[in-house]
């Protein structure tokens, strides 16, 4: 159709060539309205475009969330000066027992638990090769008590950085400083803080760097990985740490819960994830991981898929997430079907299977629960749920650890597999269990709640309640 899009300044134009080229600006026209029309009624023929659908989700799911007034904010507060000071102290005590000399540790979780920096906090841009270390040593005051002596090692230059850092101290922030072209290793060994010891012995974490570590190790100190009372003292949280678990774990769930009264069919994987992160967010949360699975998607437990499948009836939706509130994580985990899906099903969907491996995990989770007491092993709470899930039939469905200890990050040790028997659990440890059943191809269902070991009998829930049936996560 070449004389179509002859430009008009053409001249002379026969009668054909016009007719032609009013029905070329009729079909324009007529394709034009129909995306104008498309755009409106949406690829699911209702009323409101696409767009416009995934905004009145997250509207209802916000305004469904705020209008539990989130009370469960309350429990929650920015940990204070002085429970810093209680957290070092009690490492003090830990390090007495454990018969060592000092904790050194670099900006990082630990760092951030004992004194309120993280990595990126020290530096934005990358780990540092120059090392920054915080010195902590047992100390006895002349009432006969045990504190900690707080010393760090910095380079000279950045001396004063470090003290504009938010560190909680009472007394003035103590330093050990050296040139570049020093030894550092053997600047910390010389200086008088070890008084009389010739190898003072250090004990370092995981996120202690290898070249650290040897550079002290062959300059004079004895290095000792993390073990013993010292590794209990981040475990055990104090009632301050387990206010905000509380408020950032119910917070989840609840969000959870009000997202899914505004579920639509067609809604994809990623909408859910955006919305839901959105909810949080609007509480002062700061979403860090969200899993969103629909049916045959969960029987991978850590997603995999590209998270475009759409919401249909007769989907399980498995949701695993977490956020952040005052440095401290949630991860909760629920399976459930939307609101717009009939209680019971209808027979044509063939769910029995579903709802039956629904049942046996909340059944599972129960039963770890019961095996989370003082004194207690970490492979005793694996196997309780386990063992109920193999009798079931769908021990090789259950491919993962039933859970972790949580803190200020989502995955700490204790860990709760069936081998780790040399774990004991203390009151004041917080687990999750996350019991589930992958049936490949086919369909996931994991239950995930957050729990503390209590000195009187069974552990807390601090997520808002277990789940009660798939349409009450
Ligand atoms: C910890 O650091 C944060 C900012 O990084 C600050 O807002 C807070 O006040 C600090 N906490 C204490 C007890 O100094
Ligand atoms: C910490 O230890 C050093 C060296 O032993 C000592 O000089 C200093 O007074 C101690 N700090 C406090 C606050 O007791
Ligand atoms: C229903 O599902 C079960 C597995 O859950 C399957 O074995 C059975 O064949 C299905 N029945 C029908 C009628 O599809
Ligand atoms: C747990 O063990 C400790 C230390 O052995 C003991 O003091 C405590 O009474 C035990 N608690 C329970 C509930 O058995
Ligand atoms: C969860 O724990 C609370 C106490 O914190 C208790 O009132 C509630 O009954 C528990 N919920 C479930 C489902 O066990």
């Amino acid at each position: 159709m070449k004389e179509g899009v002859l430009p008009f300044s053409q001249g002379r134009v026969s009668t054909r060539t016009k007719s032609r080229r009013a029905a070329h600006w009729l079909l324009i026209a007529i394709l034009g309205s129909l995306l104008v029309t498309w755009n409106y009624l949406g690829p699911d023929n209702s009323l409101t475009s696409f767009s416009s659908k995934k905004h009145e989700f997250q509207k209802c799911s916000i305004d469904t969330f705020r209008a539990t007034g989130l009370e469960f904010l309350k429990t929650a507060e920015r940990p204070p000066l002085e429970e810093y000071v209680l957290r070092r102290n009690n490492l003090a005590k830990a390090l007495v027992a454990d018969g060592i000399d000092a904790f050194v540790v670099e900006p990082g979780y630990t760092f951030s638990y004992y004194a309120n920096v993280t990595q990126p906090e020290w530096e934005v841009w990358e780990p540092e090769e120059r090392p920054f270390v915080m010195v902590i040593r047992p100390q006895e005051t002349p009432d006969g008590s045990i504190v900690a002596n707080t010393t760090f090692l910095v380079p000279h230059f950045e001396e004063v950085r470090a003290r504009l850092l938010n560190m909680p101290f009472v007394e003035e922030i103590s330093t050990v400083t050296y040139e570049e072209h020093w030894n550092y290793y053997t600047t910390l060994w010389e200086s008088l803080i070890w008084g009389e010891k010739l190898s003072p012995k250090l004990m370092v974490d995981e996120e202690m760097r290898d070249f650290i570590q040897r550079g002290l190790g062959e300059n004079g100190f004895t290095i000792v990985g993390l073990s013993g009372e010292v590794e209990a003292v981040r475990q055990t949280k104090t009632e301050r740490e387990i206010g905000i678990l509380r408020a950032v774990n119910t917070g989840t769930v609840e969000a959870i819960r009000a997202m899914r009264q505004c579920l639509y069919r067609g809604v994809t994987e990623n909408e859910v994830v955006e919305v839901l992160d959105n909810t949080m967010r609007a509480a002062g949360m700061d979403p860090f991981f969200n899993i969103v699975e629909f049916g045959k998607s969960a029987a991978l437990p850590h997603g995999g898929h590209d998270g475009t499948r759409t919401l249909q009836p007769g989907d399980f939706i498995l949701i695993d997430v977490g956020s952040h509130l005052y440095g401290y994580s949630s991860d909760v985990c629920r399976t459930f079907y939307p609101p717009f899906f009939p209680n019971p099903p209808p027979p044509e969907y063939n769910l029995t299977e579903h709802l039956d491996v629904w049942q046996l995990v909340l059944d599972a989770q129960a039963a770890s629960v019961k095996a989370m007491v003082e004194n207690g092993t970490a492979a005793a709470v694996d196997i309780a749920a386990r063992t109920l899930i193999e009798s079931a039939g769908y021990g090789k469905e259950f491919t993962h650890r039933l859970g972790h200890s949580i803190g200020i990050k989502a995955h700490e040790s204790p860990y709760l597999n069936k081998g780790n028997f040399g774990a004991i659990l203390r009151p004041g440890m917080v687990f999750t269990s996350e019991p589930g059943v992958y049936v490949l191809n086919h369909f996931g269902v994991r239950h995930e709640d957050i729990l503390v070991v209590r000195e009187d009998g069974e552990a807390e829930n601090i997520s808002g309640g277990f789940a009660r049936s798939p349409w009450e996560p």
